[in-house]
């Protein structure tokens, strides 16, 4: 894994902006997975810049988002449907087609899971993940003791995320229990992984991811196995890394044709 601490979360989204930008231009029919949440927010926003300023081009380009909430349709202002939409898809000249969403009220969830793996593997396979990462080191929504080799499923969040994310919903209550979610096998298959994480409430879980065992209670963890992750974080992110001082030598002395 690489860890880049950079001073501030905007640095840090502007970085994962880059990365995303330089396979965008080398691959203008790339396939990307998508996440949601605050985390992503910067380097979407950096993405529509460089669409509007610099002509980044997504026309030809594939997305297949990480996970939906079951039961919320897309026009719900809480999916991951209206939040794509509204903070990348209307920003970009993505084209409609080439958008996959799970569908949270599909009526046979088994079948419509096993059909999105299959648009995946049709598409040619993620080149690139973006991921967030929850507080209990879930990474989609594989919560802690998710299968290491599972593919796209239901899953049940924990109490933990619900809190996390009740800040999107009128009311606690209104946070749906269940969700569709690529699984960690899905997610092991893509090209590279860049991972974002910002403040310190992500801190034990960024620790566990890098450092810790590779254990199925840090799903995270298992991104230790994959041979190309870039880990992007803020410094109060960065602050129970053991090995800080190594990952920002490793950034600082890398070689120019190495930089982002
Ligand atoms: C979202 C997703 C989740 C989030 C994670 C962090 O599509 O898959 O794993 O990345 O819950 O969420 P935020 O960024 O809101 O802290």
């Amino acid at each position: 894994m690489e860890v880049i601490i950079q001073p501030t979360r905007e640095e840090a989204g502007r970085v994962a902006a880059a990365i995303v930008a330089r396979l965008v231009r080398e691959k203008p029919d790339a396939v990307l997975g998508l996440a949601t949440g605050s985390t992503p927010l910067g380097l979407y926003r950096e993405l529509a810049r460089m669409h509007h300023d610099e002509g980044l081009d997504f026309s030809a380009i594939t997305t297949f988002n990480l996970d939906e909430y079951v039961g919320l349709a897309p026009d719900h202002p809480a999916s991951y449907h209206t939040f794509m939409r509204k903070n990348l898809f209307d920003q970009i000249n993505i084209t409609e087609e080439r958008i996959h969403i799970p569908n949270g009220s599909a009526q046979d969830i088994p079948a419509h899971c096993l059909a999105y793996e299959e648009a995946i593997i049709e598409a040619g396979g993620i080149d690139l993940q973006v991921l967030g990462i929850g507080s209990d080191g879930h990474i989609g929504f594989n919560e802690p003791t998710s299968s290491l080799a599972s593919r796209t499923r239901i899953k049940t969040l924990t109490q933990a995320t619900i809190d996390d994310n009740a800040r999107f919903f009128a009311n606690r209550e209104d946070v749906p229990v269940h969700v569709i979610t690529m699984g960690i096998g899905t997610i092991m298959d893509a090209g590279q992984c860049v991972v974002l994480a910002y403040g310190e409430a992500k801190a034990q879980a960024v620790a566990g991811m890098v450092e810790g065992p590779l254990t199925a209670i840090v799903p995270a963890s298992i991104l230790q196995m994959h041979p190309l992750v870039k880990v992007l974080l803020d410094e109060p992110a960065a602050s129970a890394l053991q090995k800080a001082d190594y990952y920002r030598r490793v950034h600082d002395m890398k070689p120019e044709w190495q930089r982002e």
